[in-house]
């Protein structure tokens, strides 16, 4: 299959793809989506066959607005508020089916399925032309980190979808915060840019975060079925580093290995620049840069370990070491 690329100005005729079935890779403000029509199983299939994913990984549906969700799942007072608050962006909602209005292709046979409502403007006039929600998993190959650029999802999906449409590299860098709201406890079960504290504001009760270390060390079982997956990982061997260790990861460096940083840590270091790949000076373009440069030492030949940068674990940060620990497989640098 030939694989077009199409720009922000084809909209319409990717829709239309979409329409007629077909497999088209979207931008949203996260990563890139891979698009196909919910509500057709062949459709949904492709992307299974295309991602090479688990048939019990659920996917979640991509919509343009509210109205378009209203006839698959019930819709709880809390859940309106989070949409109110957080529509359009980058939280998905984990909301009750009504019975037999989704395929169990999308759901994995789960009774819930995931919404979200992507504030990219390319993406949500790609679905109102495909006039139905979109199933919308990252547009990587299963297990490798989420595509930011157009050129990410080419090098996965070239020959295995109809259409890429490009809108640039995105702006958050990580996927969207998964909220399960189909429990008596709200619960993150995957964290984004919106954070606990933001949904703890709007729906004045205490949300769960089901992937904090402490949750985790008490071992409760992952709900995203997703998470249980090997996940964002690379082939290469990933070590996260804390920066107050930056001088003694300097001496053990050894002469192929890689250090993703942000510029502060980088001057301590001091290494040559292809040996360096910058975070820049923010938590946001930390996270916005961490799996393009996890893509780009992985498919790098010469290249040893890739040791990254870990940052303060408020707000953003956690999703960001979220993601960073699944990389690493939790392996750290050690004194
Ligand atoms: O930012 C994003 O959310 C991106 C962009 C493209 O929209 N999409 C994305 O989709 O990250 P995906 O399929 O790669 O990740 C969705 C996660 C998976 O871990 C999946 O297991 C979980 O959400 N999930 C989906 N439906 C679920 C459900 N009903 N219950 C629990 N977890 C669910
Ligand atoms: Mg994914």
């Amino acid at each position: 299959m030939e694989t077009a690329l199409l720009t922000t100005q084809d909209a319409q005729y990717a829709g239309e793809l979409l329409k007629a079935g077909e497999v088209v890779a979207f931008p949203t403000e996260t990563v890139y989506g891979l698009g196909a029509d919910a509500t057709n199983d062949l459709a949904v299939k492709k992307v299974f066959v295309a991602k090479n994913r688990p048939a019990d990984n659920p996917l979640i549906m991509t919509v343009a607005d509210v109205e378009q969700l209203a006839s698959f799942v019930t819709i709880s007072e809390s859940a309106r508020q989070l949409m109110a608050a957080f529509w359009p962006g980058s939280l998905t909602i984990i909301m009750p089916i009504k019975p037999g209005q989704v395929s169990m292709l999308v759901t994995g046979g789960l009774q819930t399925v995931a919404f979200r409502l992507p504030a990219n403007e390319t993406a949500r006039a790609i679905i109102r032309a495909a006039g139905v929600p979109i199933v919308g998993p990252s547009a990587n190959t299963s297990g490798k980190p989420s595509p930011t650029t157009a050129q990410h999802v080419w090098h996965d999906m070239q020959g295995r979808i109809a259409a890429i449409v490009d809108d640039g590299p995105t702006e958050v860098g990580v996927e969207s915060t998964v909220i399960d709201m189909s429990t008596d406890t709200p619960t993150i079960l995957r964290p984004g840019a919106v954070t606990q504290q933001q949904l703890e504001a709007v729906l004045q009760q205490p949300v769960f975060d089901a992937t904090s270390t402490e949750s985790v060390a008490n071992h409760v079982t992952p709900k995203a079925p997703g998470m249980k997956y090997r996940h964002y990982a690379p082939d290469k061997n990933v070590l996260m580093f804390d920066p107050l260790d930056a001088l003694a990861l300097k001496s053990a460096l050894a002469a192929e290995d890689v250090v993703m940083a942000q510029d502060e840590t980088l001057a301590t270091l001091n290494l040559p620049l292809t040996r360096t790949w910058s975070l820049g000076a923010t938590l946001d373009s930390a996270t916005e840069q961490l799996f393009a440069g996890l893509r780009y030492y992985d498919e790098s030949p010469d290249v040893g370990t890739i040791y990254v940068e870990k940052m303060p674990p408020i707000g953003l940060g956690k999703a960001y070491n979220n993601r960073l620990a699944k990389a690493a497989g939790n392996q750290e640098f050690t004194l």
